[in-house]
């Protein structure tokens, strides 16, 4: 039990939008002070719309939100003055270099003289972009905008620091260099961040906690390893062929019950599924249980845990079928290219 005031608590969140989409159903969450905290879910889910109504972008329904131990609602400015706001979109000029978009942002705050050339000179530099800081930004890559995206949101030294979708167009090597920066930066004293991803990878690499959000909603919460732990191990199909003389399947999945090293076995018409710690080494170990209950196996699949796994516990649909946003608001078609990249990159464990 920690006595500090969480930073951000919000509860029985709901929207919908003009037009009648549903965004946020419920939506909750509380993030402890001094950590850093991962929404995890597909496109459409309501993670933009959850980050836009903390940070004073949008208003709720109805429900509450607390930030840094304001209310959202009735003092947006002061919350506005304890939080960094790193957009899915990047709010930098591009015709401005990047340390002069570092200047702004901190005049807006009203930082003045010379502390604020230091303060941009620091981040250029903690950030890498110390030789860049004098090119306009248009001539950036993808990595060196998104690092000056969230330099901006730490000029003025937040408490709270919202990162939306940190990495979504990154190729892999700068979303690794942007890991890296972001897991420095949570080792800052004091403060709390708060992104939202659709990588499973990268809430399980950032976030001391997770929340799976789908459909307006967080449907499971857990440290990464509370929420993989539940799906420690191999998945185990296999195909039945089909026999005369009626072999009962679930006769099979009480004798692979008994004698294969296999748990969670399931029946779907003539195909068992199951769990295994290391599923290449309960292969043989399930023909021969299943070749003495006389039954013909058509197939036998291995496949590790992966981000679908995860949402398809949770969700109880794939994240291929989930992450499509037929609202369309702003996601256009990149839904279904990102969806397979977080597949791919849910396979880490
Ligand atoms: N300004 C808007 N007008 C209408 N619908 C919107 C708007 N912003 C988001 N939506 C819809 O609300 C749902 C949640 O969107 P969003 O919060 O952006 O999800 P995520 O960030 O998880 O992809 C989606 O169906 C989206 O199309
Ligand atoms: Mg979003």
């Amino acid at each position: 039990m920690t006595t500090a005031e969480p930073a951000v608590v919000a509860d029985g969140l709901t929207k919908t939008y003009p037009g009648g989409v549903r965004a946020l159903d419920g939506m909750g969450v509380t993030v402890a002070a001094g950590t850093v905290f991962g929404l995890l879910g597909p496109n459409g889910a309501g993670k933009s719309t959850t980050v836009k109504i903390l940070t004073t972008l949008a208003r709720p329904d109805s429900g509450t939100a607390l930030v840094a131990g304001h209310d959202a609602l009735r003092h947006p400015d002061r919350v506005r003055r304890a939080i960094g706001v790193v957009a899915q979109k990047s709010g930098a000029d591009p015709v401005a270099t990047g340390r002069e978009n570092l200047l702004l942002q901190g005049r807006l705050y009203g930082g003045r003289g010379a502390a604020l050339g230091r303060r941009a000179d620091e981040l250029l530099d903690r950030f890498d972009l110390s030789a860049a800081g004098g090119r306009l930004v248009r001539t950036y890559s993808g990595g060196m905008q998104r690092r000056l995206d969230v330099a901006l949101g730490l000029m003025h030294r937040p408490q709270v620091l919202f990162l939306d979708e940190p990495t979504t167009g990154l190729d892999p090597e700068a979303r690794t260099a942007m890991w890296d920066e972001i897991s420095r930066l949570a080792g800052d004293e004091g403060l709390t961040i708060l992104l939202t991803t659709h990588y499973l990878e990268e809430a399980d690499r950032l976030a001391e906690r997770i929340a799976i959000v789908d459909r307006g909603r967080v449907v499971a919460e857990g440290t990464p390893d509370e929420l993989k732990g539940e799906l420690r191990g191999d998945a185990v199909h296999v195909e039945l062929r089909d026999t005369p003389g009626e072999i009962d399947a679930h006769l099979l999945a009480t004798a692979l019950r008994e004698f294969a090293a296999v748990r969670e076995v399931t029946v779907d018409g003539r195909r068992l599924s199951a769990r295994a710690d290391d599923g290449p080494a309960a292969v043989p170990q399930v023909l021969t249980v299943l070749e003495q209950q006389g039954a013909t196996v058509a197939s036998v699949t291995v496949a590790r845990p992966s981000l679908d796994d995860v949402y398809l516990r949770y969700a109880g649909r794939r994240f291929a079928e989930a992450d499509t946003d037929p609202a369309g608001a702003g996601a256009g078609g990149a839904g279904a290219k990102d969806a397979v990249t977080a597949g791919n990159a849910g396979g880490t464990r």
